[in-house]
């Protein structure tokens, strides 16, 4: 079924594909088809061999102004639990393959969640994050209160939950929320060029490092290196690693097949 309110572009570069949220009017507001659509892109691509990298954005003005608040309005608690969104978004952040968000414009509650989901953030200069969801009298709810603190520390992230002020792009940059700033009229052709320099890679090793640096997050040191470690062996069963190795010897540059 073509999505309604994604465009998606397998190849929108070679070996990088593109989902670009696309409800303008409502500055990509996301409501649940929309986030369905999102998960089930991401699903398809993350299992495409034709893609190594995708890259998630928005537009200029907005990359999402935050869960639909018209959709949202009126629902209950039970409502809310039953309705489980949260399950759709924990498919998205079980995408294997590294997930780039290129973000212009206002990311703000959901939207600055959904960008912080992905792996990496190239931001332009008019990027604002933020979590105002304190000023419609609730909270964050799909990481923000989580993923912002390990970003930003915790001073700055209370702050902003609290306040409901967002931060701008280079305040992001410097906390290390965002990977760089680029000028509005560059933002996606930047994502572009890091989502390329990573496409050339072996995609076995890109998942197995990918998973590797996540696991950072949700563990002490001991069991992250010793999953480091079983990764890194991993690497050892692929053909990728011979090649790349090869490569190196023999001064020629590696062809990596994802096997
Ligand atoms: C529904 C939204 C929306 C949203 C904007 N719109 N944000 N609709 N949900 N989150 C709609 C507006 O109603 C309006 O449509 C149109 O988009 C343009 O927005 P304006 O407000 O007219 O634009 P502007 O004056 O430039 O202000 C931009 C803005 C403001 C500062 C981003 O729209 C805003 O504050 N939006 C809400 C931000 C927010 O609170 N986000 C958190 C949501 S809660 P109409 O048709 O009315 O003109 C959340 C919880 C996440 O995200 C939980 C986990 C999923």
């Amino acid at each position: 079924m073509t999505p309604e309110f994604i465009l998606v572009t397998p190849q929108a570069r070679p070996q990088v594909a593109l989902i670009q949220l696309n409800r303008p009017k409502e500055l990509n507001a996301l409501n649940l088809q929309l986030m369905q659509e999102v998960a089930a892109a991401l699903k398809q691509l993350d299992q495409d061999p034709e893609v190594r990298v995708i890259v998630l954005a928005g537009n200029e003005r907005a990359f999402a102004a935050g869960a639909d608040i018209k959709q949202m309005a009126g629902r209950t608690a039970i409502d809310m639990l039953l309705i489980d969104q949260f399950s759709i978004w924990d498919q998205i952040r079980r995408t294997t393959k590294p997930l780039l968000a290129a973000v212009s414009g206002f990311a703000l509650g959901g939207g600055c969640e959904l960008a912080m989901t992905c792996d990496m953030i190239v931001a332009s200069e008019t990027a604002k994050f933020g979590q105002p969801e304190i000023r419609i009298g609730t909270m964050p709810g799909a990481g923000g209160t989580q993923r912002l603190t390990r970003a930003i520390g915790k001073a700055r992230a209370m702050e902003m939950v609290l306040t409901g002020e967002p931060m701008g792009a280079d305040e992001a940059a410097r906390h290390g929320l965002v990977n760089r700033v680029v000028p509005v009229g560059q933002y996606l052709e930047e994502a572009f060029r890091l989502a390329a320099s990573m496409a050339k890679m072996s995609p076995v090793a890109a998942r197995l490092a990918k998973e590797s640096v996540n696991r950072a997050f949700e563990t002490h040191l001991d069991e992250g290196l010793h999953f480091e470690r079983k990764n890194f062996y991993m690497t050892f069963a692929s053909e990728d690693q011979k090649e790349g190795m090869a490569a190196f010897v023999e001064k020629r540059p590696a062809e990596f097949k994802g096997r």
